[in-house]
């Protein structure tokens, strides 16, 4: 049977970013995994949960370049900010360095921890546009000083959804002792993961955006040396178990749950895999094409500009609208324009406001079409005209 995605086809949605989108098959493929549970829940969890999971954790070791032992599951990107955080060993005057394109909520969990031990919080200004990524080196280099300890680095920036020099950025600041969180949200699915290449402390990755797991399912990374010091924000029977798995199995239960997310992240690898004839890397470089593709339209037909250049760019890409900022003051609000493209046109495209500009985010994955891309400018042709 031909797989297809669950998305209302009578919505031109362009914003896979925020939540991702799932395929049926894996929707099916949950649907099995709680079933089980539930005709006998007592010998599932006993018996068949942590094998399974150990199943899940190698696929995800696999896709994102890692030993198996360094991964742990969570239920999303915050959950994993939040765990790292709380695991670090911040000290009253010590510095931990942010990008202003950084997540609001994990801003949030980071202003909080900060105050709570009395570091400083050291906001890294991005230039904007970005000429390139040693622009981006050059700016969290110069934000470093000699209490800095930490840096809470986007991979995949939301706002902007540009793509960050991972690697040099986390080694040039472990070349100057400040060891990286990475909040690699959007990585899995969109650019190639080299964890262990990677050299970061502790990074966290969604499965439920672009590998299109259902929703629930995302990873923590921990480099070996800090094992013992990462706990997840919910403390459990874990505690009481002894061995070098000990962080892993605090992970691995922080209280009754629904892990059908988890356990069903092979398939929804595979299942996405099978999109492609190349596969994953077939797929990855095709949602790249068609968000420079739907960049160039916009551009040259409605005057938009770039935000940065191709290099950093994955499958989302960012563009300023002509337009003021907006003040839109909750997370779950919409912005006024966001609201016309929903309410009478069933385009769903992610407006917000940044850095004194007005933005445009659209996200490519394979239910995208140019025609979708190609609509959205004839729409807003007209609004902004
Ligand atoms: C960079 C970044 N970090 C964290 C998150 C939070 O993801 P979640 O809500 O799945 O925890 C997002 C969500 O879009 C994000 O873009």
């Amino acid at each position: 049977m031909q797989d297809s995605w669950l998305l209302d086809p009578t919505w031109n949605f362009l914003n896979h970013g925020s939540f991702g989108a799932r395929l049926a098959s894996v929707h099916r493929h949950q649907e099995k995994w709680r079933l089980q549970l539930e005709a006998q829940p007592v010998r599932f969890f006993l018996d068949q949960y942590l094998p399974a999971l150990d199943e899940a954790r190698q696929a995800v070791s696999r896709l994102v370049g890692a030993e198996s032992d360094d991964l742990a599951f969570v239920p999303n990107a915050t959950y994993g900010v939040n765990s790292m955080l709380r695991s670090l060993d911040i000290k009253a005057g010590d510095e931990i360095l942010v990008l202003d394109h950084a997540y609001g909520a994990c801003r949030a969990a980071l202003d909080y921890l900060a105050q709570a031990r009395g570091a400083r919080v050291v906001e890294v200004r991005l230039p904007f546009p970005c000429p390139g990524p040693e622009a981006v080196i050059e700016a969290m280099l110069q934000a470093c000083g000699p209490r800095s300890r930490f840096a809470l680095i986007d991979a995949i920036t939301s706002p902007t959804a540009w793509v960050l020099p991972l690697h040099d950025l986390v080694a040039a600041l472990r070349s100057r002792g400040v060891e990286s969180l990475v909040d690699a949200a959007h990585s899995p699915g969109m650019v190639k993961m080299d964890l262990d290449g990677c050299g970061a402390a502790f990074t966290t990755g969604n499965l439920h955006k672009w590998i299109c797991a259902p929703l629930g399912a995302a990873f923590v990374h921990v480099r070996s040396d800090f094992h013992q010091r990462l706990l997840p924000a919910s403390l459990s029977h874990g505690l009481n178990l002894s061995g070098p798995r000990r962080w892993q199995e605090c992970f691995d239960w922080t209280g009754t749950f629904d892990p059908s997310a988890w356990l069903s992240v092979p398939f929804a690898i595979e299942a996405l895999s099978q999109l492609h004839p190349d596969g994953l890397p077939g797929l990855m470089r095709s949602n790249r094409k068609k968000a420079l593709l739907g960049a160039d339209l916009l551009v040259e037909e409605l005057g938009l500009k770039r935000t940065c250049p191709a290099t950093m760019i994955g499958s989302m890409v960012s563009l300023i609208l002509p337009l003021e900022p907006v003040n839109v003051d909750h997370h779950l609000a919409t912005d006024p324009l966001q609201r016309i493209l929903a309410d009478e046109h069933r385009i769903e495209v992610p407006v917000l406001s940044f850095g004194g500009h007005r933005l445009l985010r659209i996200s490519c994955q394979s239910h995208t079409t140019t025609q979708q891309i190609e609509a959205l400018s004839g729409v807003l042709s007209g609004l902004l005209g």
